[in-house]
Parts: structure tokens; sequence; C-alpha cells
């Protein structure tokens, strides 16, 4: 797939993870929780928008479409209702997933716009960190690197090389 694609779908996939962490702190209670969710959130908004900068510059327009943020919406709905380590768990297993996606689109991509992969790259290894940190009961340390990604900013993404070196 070629790169402006590639980053069209990347910020579909960011879309539906920002609405699915949004939804979810918002449905739930508990402080610390939804304060995760939405460290959690934040992250996708700053990736999402460090790609809609990648696609201004190709001369393309990022749209967030109504269905996938319905989809992150049901998404984040579910997991507010269910028990917290069947949740983790599950994002455990999907990040896992995710991160040798973005692993394949870095490879892909070798390059165009590294640092931007990089930081996909880094920020899905970020959230895997996250919920494998919640399941060994690491929870106090558990957003490290989701706020080390955050503390940086989205310049790192898109200046810098530091992006990728969440491992
Ligand atoms: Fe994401």
């Amino acid at each position: 797939m070629d790169y402006v694609r590639r980053l069209h779908q990347s910020h579909r996939i960011e879309v539906n993870g920002e609405a699915a962490y949004a939804t979810a702190a918002r449905l739930t209670k508990e402080p610390e929780r939804r304060a995760k969710w939405d460290a959690l959130k934040q992250l996708e908004t700053q990736m999402k928008t460090q790609l809609a900068v990648a696609l201004q510059r190709e001369g393309a327009t990022a749209r967030e479409r109504r269905l996938d943020v319905w989809l992150g919406q049901a998404g984040g709905g579910i997991a507010a209702m269910l028990p917290w380590r069947m949740v983790v768990w599950a994002l455990a297993k999907i990040t896992a997933h995710t991160t040798r996606f973005w692993e394949r689109l870095e490879r892909e991509q070798v390059g165009r716009n590294p640092t931007l992969f990089a930081a996909l790259t880094a920020h899905e290894r970020a959230q895997q960190e996250f919920a494998q940190r919640e399941l060994s009961g690491e929870v106090k340390t558990s957003l490290e690197f989701v706020s080390a990604l955050l503390s940086r900013g989205p310049r790192a993404a898109t200046v810098g090389h530091e992006g990728g070196n969440l491992t």
C-alpha cells in the first residue's frame, strides 16, 4: 500500500482508538482507572494529530469517519463495563497484534517519514507495556512509557528520532 493510503489507514485506527479510550474514561467512575483511560486517550489524540499533519504535508486531508468513532465508542463502552483485569488482558493481546502491524508498516515504508512510523510502533508498545504491567500488578508504574511519550509531545515523531526508542 502506498504512503498516503497508509497514513489514512493509520489515522482511522487512531480515530477509533481515541474514541474507545475517551468513552471508557467517560464511563469509568473509579478515579485512578479513569485517569489511565484518559492518558491512553491523550496518546491516541497525539498520534492522530501527527498523522493528520503528515497527511496535510502530502496535500491530503485527514477525515474522521463517523463509523470509526462509533465503533471506537462501542468498544470503549464494553471495556468500561467488563472487569478491569479482563479488559487489560484483552488490551495486552490486541496491542501485541497491533504492535506487529506497526512494525510491518515501518519496514514497508522504509525511507518515508521513518520517525513517524517509529513513533507509531513506540506508541503501541507503550500501550502493550501498560497492559502487561497492569496484569503483573505494577499498577503504579503502568503508564510510564505512555507518560514519557506524552511528555515529549507530537514533535518527537516528526522532528527527532527519539520516537522509536521505547522498547
Ligand atoms: Fe493508537
